[in-house]
């Protein structure tokens, strides 16, 4: 399942979430236990405002999974927290959702149906159907909301996928990588529209990507996981914060003039 699935409180409104602000405080993460025990995340801490979207690029292995893991509460870490608004993560957090580069749906639904399963808990029918059909308007899918998962193509599999999170009005929206399995054109089809919907639904975004290009146009900041020489696992080895008001032009000399010496942070030669 994309989503994650606790019941949000009582009472809260089923129409939109508010954004809220979350703060990795000196995260840490290490995994295996006496000669097997490895760091992954070392002393992580940085904060994301309401509604801003954040960036994380690293290296494959380098441990942005496991950081969205911590914030959605899927996973414990070793030592530190992640506080949202003013609380601390402990156990699944009905505040986030999340999406993956797969969009994990089920194929005996409808693209409707599994869209209504990440409505919050103790939505009413009638809100729940005003809600799922708001959706598929808003990630342009209203004339395939009978069909099933493999009677669509990929990117409209992924664009169900990204309105079953926004069923839940995340407070923050996780993304690992939605769009690292699409062809080149629709991912730049589904960054423009991921603009769009944040513009609508103005969840905190942090965003999983490999794709220097896609970190530069969705995002407001950009952070880059490395090692930095200090200890073993990864930490922040580099904050960008990308100029310009979105949608950026894609040729712009400025951003590829980010883009080379990003690529140079990572490792990778940009010629
Ligand atoms: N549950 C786990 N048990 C042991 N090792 C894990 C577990 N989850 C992740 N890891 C390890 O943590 C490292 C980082 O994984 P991950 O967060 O998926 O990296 P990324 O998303 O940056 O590619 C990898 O070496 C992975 O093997
Ligand atoms: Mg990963």
């Amino acid at each position: 399942m994309t989503t994650v699935l606790p019941s949000r409180p009582a009472g809260t409104a089923p129409g939109h979430a508010a954004a809220l602000p979350l703060s990795f405080r000196g995260l840490q993460r290490s995994f295996g236990a006496g000669a097997t025990a490895h760091t992954v995340l070392r002393d992580v801490t940085f904060d994301v405002a309401a509604g801003e979207v954040l960036a994380i690029l690293g290296p494959s292995g380098c441990g942005k999974s496991t950081l969205l893991r911590a914030a959605a509460g899927l996973d414990s870490p070793s030592a530190g927290s992640v506080v949202i608004e003013d609380t601390a993560v402990q156990g699944i957090d009905a505040r986030c959702a999340f999406a993956f580069q797969e969009p994990r749906l089920l194929p005996w639904h409808t693209l409707q149906a599994n869209i209504a399963i990440g409505l919050p808990a103790g939505c009413s029918a009638k809100e729940g159907k005003a809600k799922v059909a708001r959706l598929l308007e808003l990630v342009g899918l209203e004339n395939f909301a009978k069909h099933r998962p493999r009677e669509v193509s990929g990117g409209m599999a992924q664009r169900a996928s990204l309105a079953r999170a926004l069923a839940r009005n995340p407070g923050v929206l996780l993304l690992d990588e939605p769009f690292g399995a699409l062809d080149a054109l629709t991912r730049i089809r589904m960054q423009d529209l991921l603009l769009d919907v944040h513009r609508v639904e103005p969840a905190t975004v942090l965003l999983v990507t490999h794709d220097v290009d896609e970190a530069l146009q969705l995002a407001d900041r950009i952070i880059v996981l490395g090692n930095d020489g200090g200890g073993p696992g990864a930490t922040i080895v580099r904050t960008v914060e990308v100029p310009g008001s979105r949608p950026r032009d894609r040729a712009s000399a400025e951003l590829a003039h980010l883009r080379g010496s990003l690529l140079q942070t990572l490792g990778v030669d940009a010629h």
